[in-house]
């Protein structure tokens, strides 16, 4: 998965290319590169590294460029090196593309290429596409990426530049993301929306198998069948500077720091689509689909679902829907959660069970992304640009939009929500205390984090953020499991995080805290204000205000982000982006 951006105007082309690719970056950032076409000819920069490297490289560089295009890569195929970097040209050097995906029959399309006496010098599948429509050329580049498009099969989206038409871009995309911004005298695209934001609010997301032709004066859209299409253009809200750090060290607590608007934010846009909502009476039952963090949302949402509507569910890993026997129908709901809209084991799995015969309702934070256009319903959860690669704001503006689903005939329990903002503040208070135990905690190797019931997918929540920003082995468990295998794991030197609030599973948290103690493990645990007898069983006790059993992972899982990124804060780490991770992974 990467980042695509591309620029057509008189405008400072490089300058645009680089920032734009800047606010890719967390798409992925193993190598970047830029192509140009300057005096008829094709100019290509290429770096291995984050973004800054090639910015480096271009330090002080002057062009006259009126189109170019840019790449953040996060490798599929061939390894990290600059020559399997993007942009691609062909072997005369006439045409450069970027591409973000797989190419499903690179190896045949490559073996026909060699037949032919062409030199492949990568061991990328996008090359391909620059030789194919080196190969295609007939004097139109629309024409022959219209016909190179016929020959490729996967999910992926490209821009195509040519030393033949220095003003012009032409993209494509198939199952991945491409945006066109709009300006004056001045056009861009972008693998999504925040990328756009420096330089415009006008954009239009392309569907499924559009084509785009960009030049400085306008841009049109083809179908697939080349037919011209008219689209609405959307204009976008959200604020550059809430992209950008706000005064925190790093944009995850940023993002830490902005949950309890977001909750806010979020109710407020779902009660202006209410009336837009199907029924959940309607169906037999909701198959939730989702990967990473808003899988464990779903698991959330689940428990919500029985208690308030008594409605059966099921939640599956988005990766293991799509090629299951899962029987469904269209008396089943499917909601597929993705903060991007556009992680491609979601889509897959969600569009599988459509095809099947289900109804498709979508939460997802990204408007106009892939998941949002392909379901029937929608749910937008308003928590803004996520740039941390561990997510945070959108988890709690999951929850926010699955538990008001999940309270739709019931406005008592539905008001509850505008509790949980106060709630998250009061917890955001304990900040520097969750950091003071940051360096005993950044030795471990190991660490355990416990549950049950609704606080069970929170243990699974706080031991991916510890994994994924710290390099640290976390395993999230059902406490009730713990004796049936994982107990071998404890000794003096595990950290045990027990998540032991009030609710109906209390006691038994209090025995399984019990028999962490007993194996000599040091017990970390998050519970209510003034619970004197877990606090007598843990080394250290994170007390967090009291609440209704049900509203309690809104404010459980707080801490836990707090922890995970101060220790890896403590241990020098990219906290925003972590290694061999990226934010939104469009590939199966
Ligand atoms: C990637 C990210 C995770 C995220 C998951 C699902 O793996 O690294 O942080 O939870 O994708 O992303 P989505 O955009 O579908 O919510």
């Amino acid at each position: 998965m990467c980042g695509i951006v591309g620029y057509v105007g008189s405008g400072d082309t490089l300058l645009v290319l680089l920032e734009a690719l800047e606010k890719l970056e967390y798409r992925g950032y193993d190598s970047s590169g830029v192509a140009l076409i300057e005096d008829g000819k094709l100019f290509i920069e290429k770096k291995p590294g984050k973004i800054r490297e090639l910015i480096k490289s271009l330090w002080g560089k002057k062009t006259s460029a009126k189109a170019g295009i840019g790449h953040t890569r996060w490798a599929t195929h061939g390894q990290v090196c600059e020559l399997n970097a993007h942009p691609h040209s062909d072997s005369k050097g006439e045409f450069a593309v970027v591409h973000n995906g797989i190419i499903e029959n690179y190896r045949h399309l490559k073996e026909q290429l060699l037949a032919k006496g062409i030199e492949y010098r990568s061991q990328t599948d996008s090359e391909a596409i620059a030789h194919l429509i080196a190969l295609n050329y007939k004097g139109d580049l629309l024409e022959a990426t219209h016909k190179v498009t016929k020959m490729l099969e996967g999910a992926f989206a490209f821009a195509v530049l040519s030393t033949h038409e220095p003003e012009r871009i032409v993209a494509f995309r198939r199952s991945s993301p491409l945006v066109v911004g709009l300006g004056e005298g001045e056009n861009f695209l972008a693998s999504d929306i925040p990328a756009l934001l420096p330089f415009t609010r006008r954009v239009v997301p392309l569907s499924e198998g559009e084509l785009v032709d960009l030049r400085p004066d306008g841009v049109s859209i083809y179908a697939e069948d080349l037919s011209p299409i008219t689209r609405e253009v959307m204009y976008v809200q959200w604020d550059v500077i809430s992209a950008e750090k706000g005064g925190f060290k790093h944009f995850m607590l940023k993002e830490i720091n902005e949950q309890p608007r977001v909750v806010s934010e979020t109710i407020r846009g779902l009660i202006s689509r209410e009336s837009e909502l199907p029924n959940l009476a309607d169906f037999r039952r909701v198959i939730f689909v989702a990967c990473g963090t808003s899988l464990h949302s779903a698991m959330i949402a689940k428990h919500w679902l029985s208690r308030f509507q008594k409605i059966p569910s099921e939640v599956y890993h988005a990766s293991e829907l799509r090629y299951s026997d899962e029987p469904i129908s269209s008396q089943d709901l499917v909601i597929a959660i993705s903060q991007s809209g556009e992680t491609a084991d979601t889509r897959f799995a969600a569009l599988s069970a459509k095809e099947r015969g289900a109804t498709l309702l979508s939460i997802v934070n990204v408007v106009g992304s892939a998941l949002d256009r392909e379901s029937d319903f929608s749910l937008y959860t308003h928590a803004g640009p996520e740039i941390g690669v561990a997510a945070t704001k959108t988890f709690i503006a999951q929850l926010s939009a699955l538990y008001y689903l999940s309270t739709y005939n019931d406005q008592k329990l539905r008001q509850k929500l505008s509790l949980i903002p106060a709630l998250i503040e009061e917890v955001l208070t304990l900040s520097e205390r969750i950091k003071a135990l940051s360096p005993e905690l950044s030795s471990t190797k190991s660490a355990l984090y416990i549950g049950r019931y609704l606080n069970y997918p929170i243990a699974l929540e706080g031991a991916l953020k510890l994994k994924e920003i710290s390099y640290i082995h976390a395993e999230g468990l059902p406490a009730g499991e713990m004796k049936h295998g994982p107990i071998a794991l404890i000794d003096e030197k595990t950290p045990v995080f027990a998540i032991a609030v009030q609710d109906r599973v209390y006691e038994k948290m209090l025995s399984n805290a019990e028999e962490v103690l007993a194996r000599r493990g040091k017990l970390i645990s998050v519970g209510f204000k003034g619970d004197e007898k877990l606090q007598s069983l843990s080394k250290y006790a994170i007390e967090i205000p009291k609440t209704d059993e049900y509203l309690t992972p809104f404010i459980t899982i707080i801490p836990l982000q707090l922890l995970a990124y101060f220790i890896a804060d403590h241990l020098g780490l990219d906290v925003d982006q972590p290694r061999n991770l990226a934010k939104t992974v469009t590939v199966e």
